[in-house]
C-alpha cells in the first residue's frame, strides 16, 4: 500500500515534470519568436533610420536650394535698375531693395517687417498710391508723379504696382516698382533752356559786335564832353556815360551766357572765394545804403578745397548774393554756409545762401534761370543764367527753395575735391556739349 502510494506520488511528480517541460518548450518557442520579432524590429528600425537619413539629406538639399534661391533673388533685386517695394496685406514691408533705399533716402536693411506708413509716411505722396492699389485691388501702370523727401528734395518718379495673389487667388500684398526720372526731367528742362541759349547765342554773337563799336565811340565822346561841360549839361553827359557802361555790361553778360567758356581749373579754398565775392557784395550794399543787412557765415573748414575756376565761381556767388541783397530792400539777413554732403554716390560740397527777402512766388520760380527773365525795373535777367552756366561747367547743380515774402534758399552742389573728374585746365563749351 505504501509502495502504491509512493508510486502514485512519483507518477504525479513525473506528470508535473512533463508539464513543466511542455511549459519550457512553449516558453522556448515564445522566446524564439520574441527574438525573431526583435530582429525584425531591429531591421525595421534600421530601414526607417536609412529612410530618415535620406529624407534629412533631401530636406537639407531643399533648404540649401531655397537659401541659394533667396540669395539669388536678393542679388537680382539688389542689382536691379528699378526700385522695388513690396508689402503684405497689412502694409508691412516684405521686400525693399537697395535702390529703393537710395531713392527714398532710407536704410533698406532696417525697414523689413515694419509698417510702410511708419517708415515712408513722411515722404510726401509716396505710400498712398501703393496702399490704395492694395485696398482697391487694382494694378497701376507707369504712373508718373512727384514725391517730396523731407520737405526739401522733390523727385519725379514713375511707378507700376501689381497686387500679389497666391495660388488660390487670395490677395497676399502688393509690389511697387518705380524709377527715379528726376535726372531725365532735369535734362529735358536743360535741353529746353539750352535751346533758348542757342538762339540767344546766335543772336548775341551777331549783334554784340555791332553794338559795341558804336557804343565805345559814344562813351569816348561823352568822356571828352564831360571834361568841357558843367551844370545840367554835365549831369546829362554823366547819364550817357552810365548808360553806355550799363549797355556794355549787358553785352558782356550776354556774350558770357552765349559763348563757349574756357575754365581755368585749380584747387582753391571755397571760403576764400566766398569772402572775395562778399567784398564786392559789400560794395553794392554800401552803394545802395542797405546797411541793415546782416551777413552770417558758417563754413565747414574741414572740406574747404574744391577743384574749380575761382574767378568764375566768385562771379556766380556774387550774382547769387546780389540777388539776395536786392530781395531785402528793408534789410534782413543773408546766411552763407558750406558743408559736405555724403548722401550722394559722389560726395558733394554744398554752398548755401539763405536770405530773408521777398521770396519768389510759385509761378515765377520756374523761369528765374531763363536768360532775360527779370522782375526788377533795372534788371537784365542774366545773373542766374550766368550762375547756372558756371555751376554746370563745374559739373555741379543748383537747387532753389523759396517762400514768397519769407525768403529764398539757394544751394549749390559741387563735386568734392578728390572726386572731381574735371582736368586742371580744360576747354569747356557748354553750347557745343549740348548741341553734340
Ligand atoms: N534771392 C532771391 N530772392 C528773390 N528773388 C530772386 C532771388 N534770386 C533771384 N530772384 C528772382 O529771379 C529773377 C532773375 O534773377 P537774375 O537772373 O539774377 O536777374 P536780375 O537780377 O537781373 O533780375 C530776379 O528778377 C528775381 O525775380
Ligand atoms: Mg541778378
Amino acid at each position: 500500500m505504501k509502495n502504491l502510494q509512493s508510486y502514485k506520488e512519483k507518477i504525479k511528480q513525473f506528470n508535473n515534470i512533463k508539464e513543466l517541460l511542455t511549459i519550457f518548450d512553449s516558453f522556448n518557442n515564445y522566446a524564439q519568436k520574441l527574438e525573431n520579432s526583435y530582429e525584425q524590429l531591429l531591421n525595421r528600425v534600421k530601414e526607417i533610420d536609412q529612410k530618415m537619413a535620406y529624407t534629412n539629406e533631401c530636406l537639407n538639399k531643399k533648404v540649401h536650394e531655397l537659401d541659394n534661391l533667396t540669395r539669388f533673388l536678393n542679388s537680382v533685386l539688389g542689382s536691379m535698375h528699378s526700385s522695388v517695394v513690396a508689402v503684405d496685406t497689412e502694409g508691412k514691408i516684405v521686400t525693399f531693395n537697395n535702390l529703393a533705399g537710395k531713392t527714398l533716402g532710407v536704410d533698406s536693411e532696417t525697414v523689413l517687417g515694419k509698417d510702410i506708413r511708419t517708415v515712408l509716411g513722411s515722404i510726401g505722396g509716396f505710400v498712398d498710391l501703393l496702399l490704395e492699389a492694395l485696398s482697391k485691388r487694382k494694378n497701376v501702370k507707369n504712373m508718373e508723379r512727384i514725391i517730396e523727401i523731407d520737405d526739401r528734395e522733390i523727385k519725379h518718379i514713375e511707378s507700376s504696382i501689381s497686387v500679389l495673389k497666391d495660388e488660390n487667388g487670395t490677395i497676399t500684398g502688393a509690389v511697387e516698382i518705380f524709377h527715379d526720372l528726376s535726372e531725365i526731367c532735369e535734362l529735358k528742362g536743360r535741353l529746353n533752356s539750352a535751346n533758348d541759349l542757342i538762339s540767344v547765342g546766335t543772336m548775341a554773337a551777331s549783334i554784340a559786335h555791332e553794338i559795341r563799336n558804336p557804343l565805345n565811340g559814344i562813351e569816348g565822346f561823352a568822356c571828352l564832353l564831360e571834361r568841357d561841360l558843367e551844370g545840367d549839361s554835365l549831369r546829362l553827359v554823366k547819364h550817357i556815360i552810365k548808360g553806355t557802361k550799363n549797355i556794355n555790361k549787358i553785352v558782356t553778360d550776354l556774350l558770357f551766357v552765349a559763348r563757349p567758356i574756357k575754365l581755368n581749373m585749380r584747387r582753391y579754398e571755397l571760403s576764400k572765394i566766398i569772402d572775395k565775392a562778399l567784398l564786392f557784395a559789400y560794395q553794392e550794399l554800401g552803394q545802395k545804403g542797405s546797411r541793415d543787412i546782416q551777413v552770417v557765415n558758417d563754413y565747414d573748414n574741414c572740406d574747404d578745397f574744391v577743384l574749380c575756376d575761382p574767378d568764375r565761381l566768385q562771379q556766380a556767388f556774387l550774382n547769387i548774393m546780389l540777388n539776395a541783397i536786392q530781395s531785402m530792400p528793408r534789410g534782413g539777413q543773408i546766411k552763407i554756409f558750406t558743408k559736405k554732403n555724403n548722401n550722394h554716390n559722389i560726395p558733394k560740397i554744398q554752398i548755401g545762401f539763405v536770405d530773408t527777402g521777398n521770396g519768389i512766388n510759385d509761378s515765377t520760380i520756374e523761369k528765374i534761370f531763363e536768360p532775360f527773365f527779370t522782375t526788377k525795373d533795372d534788371g537784365t535777367g542774366l545773373g542766374l543764367a550766368i550762375v547756372r552756366k558756371i555751376i554746370e561747367l563745374h559739373e555741379g547743380s543748383i537747387n532753389i527753395v523759396s517762400e514768397f515774402k519769407k525768403g529764398t534758399e539757394i544751394i549749390v552742389n559741387l563735386p568734392a575735391d578728390q572726386y572731381t573728374t574735371l582736368s586742371a585746365s580744360r576747354e569747356t563749351s557748354f553750347l557745343n556739349k549740348v548741341m553734340a
